[in-house]
């Protein structure tokens, strides 16, 4: 098995031609401009950002996007990308436990959470992250049954239950939770279905 850096590492330069990656960003993206207003006073943190297809859109909204990865060749697609728009971006290459950063007005993610293998510590580092009264909007797959990546060392959960996911963001001192279905995405013959959480740092 390749280890998980290496595959994102090795997947970044071509990780935006997969015509699906994309209509799954954009999905969610627009679940979430349905569900929270941005403007441009806010500070934005994507967490497990890759090339930024769920983000870099948000960039011209609001006042600065920090893009965070524990893959550097992921981060610098994502710089070149915004380069060629334009757009001034932030990035943070994660390698341990250090901090976020910050303090930003919303963080939000996409398809990193099933990556993580504890994610107290990092709904931890994102509270600590946030501005008080700032917002989180975490968008990742339903539970399956692993069809979706098929045998990986790099997946930790299978998609997540709603509830237990909120339960575990109420545990880090978010409030204000709710979820919603945010797209669907076909793979491997099977519809999966992504949820956005939205909340708000108590
Ligand atoms: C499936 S990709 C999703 C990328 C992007 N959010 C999108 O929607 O296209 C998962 C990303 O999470 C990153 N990642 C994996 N484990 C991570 C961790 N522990 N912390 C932060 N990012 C992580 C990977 O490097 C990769 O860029």
């Amino acid at each position: 098995m390749v280890p998980m850096s290496n595959r994102f590492d090795n997947a970044a330069a071509s990780w935006d031609a997969e015509t699906r990656r994309v209509q799954m960003a954009q999905g969610v993206q627009t679940a979430l401009r349905e569900s929270l207003n941005l403007s441009p006073d806010m500070d934005l943190l994507d967490f497990g950002c890759g090339t930024g297809l769920f983000s870099l859109e948000l960039r011209p909204l609001v006042r600065s996007l920090t893009g965070a990865d524990t893959s550097q060749p992921m981060l610098e697609v994502f710089s070149q990308k915004a380069q060629a728009k334009g757009l001034e971006v932030r990035t943070r290459h994660l390698k341990g436990t250090e901090g976020l950063g910050g303090p930003y007005h919303l963080v939000l993610s996409s398809m990193a959470l099933h990556h993580v293998p504890e994610l107290a510590p990092v709904f931890q580092a994102i509270h600590a992250a946030l501005a008080p009264g700032g917002r989180i909007a975490l968008a990742d797959l339903d539970s399956e049954d692993g069809s979706f990546h098929g045998p990986s060392d790099d997946v930790f959960h299978l998609g997540f239950e709603r509830r237990n996911l909120m339960e575990a963001l109420a545990r880090e001192g978010f409030h204000d939770l709710r979820e919603r279905t945010a797209t669907t995405m076909e793979k491997n013959g099977r519809t999966f279905t992504l949820f956005l959480i939205t909340g708000e740092k108590g």
